[in-house]
C-alpha cells in the first residue's frame, strides 16, 4: 500500500458523457443493439473517494445521493468486487460516493462512478492493470462504463465496448438539462420503433464549435422519439434549449431525459443553463479537461 493509500487517496472525477449522436446500426441475437456514437465528457461529473479500511463500505453523499440509497448494489461496488476477483485480493476500503449527476439520466453517472472506482482502486490497491484491461473488465459492467475509463471523447460502436478516436474538438460550450424524471435505459431501448440508421459520417476534426453543430445536425439519436413517448417533458426540454440565445444544437443524450445543447463557449453555456427553469437539472460549463 502506498503512503497515499493510507492517509486516503484524492477523489477520483466521474465526469459525465453525453452522446453528441447516437446512431442505432442493427441489433445483435441476445437483443442489445448495436451503435455508432460520438461521446464526450462534460466539466459535470460526481466523484468516488477512497480511504483504507478492513472492509468494502460505500457511503452516499451530494445532492442526488438520495436517489440511490434504495439500490441494493451500487455499480461502484461491483466494480470494487470485480477488479479484487480479478487481481486475487480482498475487497476493501471506505468508498464515498458524491453523487452530483442525476441517476438513470442517459448521462452515464452510475458508468462514470463505476470507472471511477476502477481507475481509484486499481492504483490505491497497487493493482496496475494497463488500461485496456480496465477496460474489458469495465465492459462486464455495462455498455457505457468503457468508454468512461479514459472519459475522453471517444466514438463508441459495438455495444459500446468497440473505442476509436473522435474527430478533433473545438472549444465549445455545454448546457445539460434534465426535468427529474429517471428513465430507464431497457425501456427507452424497448420503445423505439423503426429501423436501423447507418453509421455516421465524420470529418477528421472541426475547428469551431458552429461548424461542428452543422456537421452534427445530420445525425441524430435514435432513441429520443421512444424516450418523448415515455416522458413527454423530453420534448419541453429540446424546445427550451433551442430557445437560448447561442444554442448551436439540442439533442438528448444517451437514453435520456437529459439533453444537452452546444455553444460556442463556456460562458455563453453558463448564461444559458441559467435561464432554465429552476426545477430542472440544469449545469452549463465547458468539456472535461478544458481550460475555462
Ligand atoms: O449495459 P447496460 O446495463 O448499460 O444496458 C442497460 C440495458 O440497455 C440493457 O439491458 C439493454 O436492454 C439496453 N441496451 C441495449 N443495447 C446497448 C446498450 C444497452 O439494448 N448497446
Amino acid at each position: 500500500m502506498t503512503a497515499a493509500g493510507e492517509a486516503g487517496s484524492a477523489p477520483e472525477a466521474a465526469p459525465a458523457k453525453v452522446n453528441l449522436y447516437l446512431h442505432v446500426t442493427g441489433r445483435r441475437a441476445d437483443g442489445y443493439h448495436l451503435l455508432d456514437s460520438l461521446v464526450v465528457f462534460a466539466g459535470a461529473a460526481d466523484s468516488v473517494g477512497y480511504a483504507p479500511a478492513q472492509a468494502l463500505s460505500l457511503t452516499l453523499a451530494g445532492p442526488e445521493g438520495a436517489a440511490l440509497a434504495a439500490e441494493p448494489d451500487n455499480l461502484v461496488l461491483r466494480a470494487a468486487r470485480l477488479l479484487a476477483a480479478e487481481a486475487g485480493l480482498p475487497p476493501t476500503g471506505r468508498l464515498e460516493l458524491e453523487k452530483c449527476l442525476p441517476v438513470a439520466s442517459g448521462i452515464g453517472g452510475g458508468s462514470a462512478d463505476a470507472a471511477a472506482a476502477l481507475r481509484l482502486l486499481n492504483t490505491a490497491w497497487d493493482v496496475g492493470f494497463a488500461p485496456a484491461r480496465l477496460e474489458a473488465l469495465a465492459a462486464r459492467l455495462g455498455a457505457d462504463v468503457p468508454v468512461c475509463v479514459a472519459s475522453a471523447a471517444a466514438r463508441m460502436e459495438g455495444v459500446g465496448e468497440t473505442l476509436s478516436a473522435a474527430p478533433r474538438l473545438p472549444a465549445c460550450g455545454l448546457v445539460l438539462a434534465n426535468p427529474r424524471l429517471p428513465l430507464p435505459t431497457p425501456a427507452v431501448f424497448k420503445a423505439r420503433r423503426g429501423g436501423f440508421t447507418p453509421r455516421a459520417v465524420l470529418p477528421e476534426g472541426w475547428d469551431d464549435a458552429a461548424t461542428m453543430a452543422r456537421d452534427l445536425a445530420v445525425c441524430r439519436n435514435d432513441l429520443e422519439d421512444a424516450a418523448i413517448g415515455l416522458c413527454p417533458e423530453v420534448a419541453a426540454v429540446l424546445a427550451a434549449l433551442r430557445a437560448l440565445p447561442g444554442c448551436l444544437l439540442a439533442r438528448m443524450s444517451g437514453s435520456g431525459a437529459t439533453c444537452f445543447a452546444l455553444f460556442a463557449d463556456a460562458a455563453q453555456a453558463r448564461q444559458g443553463a441559467g435561464m432554465l427553469p429552476e426545477a430542472w437539472w440544469r449545469w452549463g460549463g465547458g468539456l472535461y479537461g478544458a481550460p475555462f
